[in-house]
């Protein structure tokens, strides 16, 4: 091959390339014209409704610090209960906790009503310091970025959610056992922000609770939940106490299966040995002591000559 040839080869393919580049271009332009110029001059909107909205807040203070106390909307939305330990006393949840407040620096003039972001700017605005007071290990979601979700609309409204699996502490009352119920809680609060700073308010519907498909209770069935509010009185003030409680009644058939039924059946297999003649004394010790051999030591006994085991023993005497 000529090097003239090669060179012509080379421009051709070339040229066929670009051409195809064009051809998809034309393509996604001609069908997403509309999209791709609409979301740019909203993007610069939120941007330029961000920064201004940013600039000189503190995110230090509190909405209405002073005025009066912030009032927070919870909403949990429960993914899945369980297992729960016996031993360790505690169980596990897998939540969606969302909470909703008013911050009126936040508030914004603009045709956009709702601006949705991301875990980025969390650490940006103010945000309540909920803890969940019985809680012995928490985690939220990291993959594959923090599973948390932003919302500001443009009257100030705020909507924080996160994704949280938290292995909380459970006081199992075992006297009733294996009828018993056990109820479950939830606690939260607000760490620093005393009663008259941060309130926290259920509303109807506030908790959720996923399909039971994926629980995974075992030993457990989920009966209901139970939503209180109390206060917590110590001495660094009186705060707002939160608590969702999950019941739980014990599944008998478990028990049945796993306990009940193999003791039941070794109880009366034990009973046998009272059938076998007073004076085969050796059989029926047997019998007594090894519960779960008692089939096979029966159908022995059984094509055993009557009084086999006297005369030995009488022998032995
Ligand atoms: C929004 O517009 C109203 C009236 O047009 C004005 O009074 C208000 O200050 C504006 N708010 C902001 C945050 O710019
Ligand atoms: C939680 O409590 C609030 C107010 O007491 C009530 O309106 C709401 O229905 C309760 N939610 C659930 C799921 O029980």
């Amino acid at each position: 091959m000529s090097p003239k040839v090669f060179i012509l080869l080379c421009l051709q393919t070339a040229i066929q390339a670009s051409s195809r580049i064009e051809d998809e271009d034309d393509d996604e332009i001609g069908v997403n014209k509309t999209w791709v110029l609409a979301p740019k001059s909203q993007e610069a909107d939120a941007t330029h409704i961000l920064n201004s909205l940013l600039s000189g807040y503190d995110n230090k203070l509190r909405p209405d610090i002073g005025i009066k106390p912030i009032v927070i909307d919870v909403d949990i939305y429960v993914n899945s209960i369980g297992p729960v330990s016996v031993i360790q006393m505690e169980y596990t949840i897998d939540i969606f906790f969302a909470q909703t407040w008013y911050d009126r620096r936040l508030r914004f003039n603009s045709t956009l009503k709702v601006l949705t972001l991301n875990s980025n700017m969390v650490g940006r605005i103010w945000i309540p310091d909920t803890i969940f007071r019985n809680s012995k290990r928490a985690d939220s979601h990291w993959i594959t970025t923090p599973n948390q979700l932003l919302r500001i609309w443009n009257d100030g409204k705020i909507l924080y959610t996160l994704r949280l699996t938290i292995e909380a502490e459970c006081q199992l009352y075992l006297q009733n056992f294996p009828m018993d119920e056990q109820s479950c809680p939830l606690t939260f609060s607000s760490y620093g922000y005393p009663r008259d700073e941060i309130t926290y308010r259920w509303r109807q519907y506030s908790i959720e609770v996923a399909h039971q498909r994926s629980w995974r209770l075992y030993q457990f069935d989920f009966v209901r939940l139970r939503n209180t509010t109390e206060l917590l009185k110590t001495t660094a003030g009186d705060y707002t106490l939160m608590i969702v409680y999950f019941d739980l009644s014990r599944r008998m058939g478990y028990f049945a299966i796993q306990t009940y039924i193999p003791c039941i059946l070794t109880v009366v297999l034990s009973w046998v040995s009272f059938w076998i003649k007073r004076d085969s004394t050796p059989a029926r010790t047997t019998l007594g002591v090894v519960y779960s051999g008692c089939g096979t030591l029966l159908h022995h006994h059984h094509h055993e000559q009557p009084g086999t085991v006297a005369r030995t023993r009488g022998r032995a005497a």
